[in-house]
């Protein structure tokens, strides 16, 4: 039988949490729709188990998350080295490059991710792409400072092409502000590129905050499949 998209984040999320936490870690949780799922297993884990675990969330929604499971709450200045931190993705292509900040919280996402001996990636079927920019057509999320996403945006198409939109809200006027009080940028490139350098070139934006492109960071990716199978 072929399961719905949820489930399959669910399956990702389970598996993911079932082979790489264990007693007495530090635990990054990441952020957006998939996450959710894992932090409901930790949780039982953490209950049924007796386990201690102490989590660093890398967004607003994370602390919310890890607050309301009951779980431990630390900060990177307690907590700097992690032992894995596990996250969603919007897109993973072949070599495990992925594109994160869907949600918007990208930049925390990235920093919590690089403090961990291993970062893990949990997503539904709908995230694996040969290619970035076949499944996930919003394009990469760019964060910058405010006043110089007009630059940035320039900066970023005079040299690589595409269009780099400022992401605007949904429910107020005006745009997005992250949980850094900055504003996001949505580059829709026309081409696969060498993410690595991509990467490397647009931080080096002055304005630049940080990147949705995670290079060489993932470790392992569990995928929900549509047939049940992680
Ligand atoms: C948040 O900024 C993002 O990086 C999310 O981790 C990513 O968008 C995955 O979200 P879903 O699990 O909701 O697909």
């Amino acid at each position: 039988s072929t399961v719905m998209a949820e489930e399959a984040k669910k399956l990702a999320a389970c598996a993911a949490v079932d082979n790489h936490i264990q007693n007495n870690q530090v635990v990054g949780v990441g952020s957006g729709s998939t996450i959710v799922y894992a932090v409901d297993r930790l949780a039982e884990r953490v209950r049924q188990e007796k386990l201690n675990i102490v989590c660093v969330p890398t967004s607003f929604q994370a602390r919310q998350l890890i607050l309301q499971h009951g779980l431990s709450l630390s900060d990177l200045d307690r907590h700097p080295d992690l032992d894995v931190a596990i996250d969603g993705a919007d897109e993973v292509d072949d070599s495990l490059t992925l594109i994160k900040g869907g949600g918007g919280c990208l930049t925390q996402e990235k920093i919590v991710a690089g403090c961990a001996k291993h970062f893990i990636v949990i997503a539904d079927y709908r995230k694996d792409s040969k290619v970035l920019g076949q499944q996930w057509k919003k394009g990469v999320p760019v964060e910058v400072v405010p006043m110089a996403y007009v630059p940035v945006s320039r900066a970023i198409t005079r040299r690589f092409g595409g269009e780099a939109v400022l992401r605007m809200a949904v429910s107020k006027a005006g745009p997005v502000v992250t949980d850094n009080s900055n504003f996001i940028l949505d580059w829709k490139f026309e081409q696969a590129q060498n993410w690595k350098e991509v990467n490397t070139a647009v931080k080096m934006i002055p304005g630049v905050v940080e990147t949705g492109l995670f290079v060489g960071m993932a470790e392992k990716v569990y995928f929900g499949m549509e047939d049940g199978s992680v």
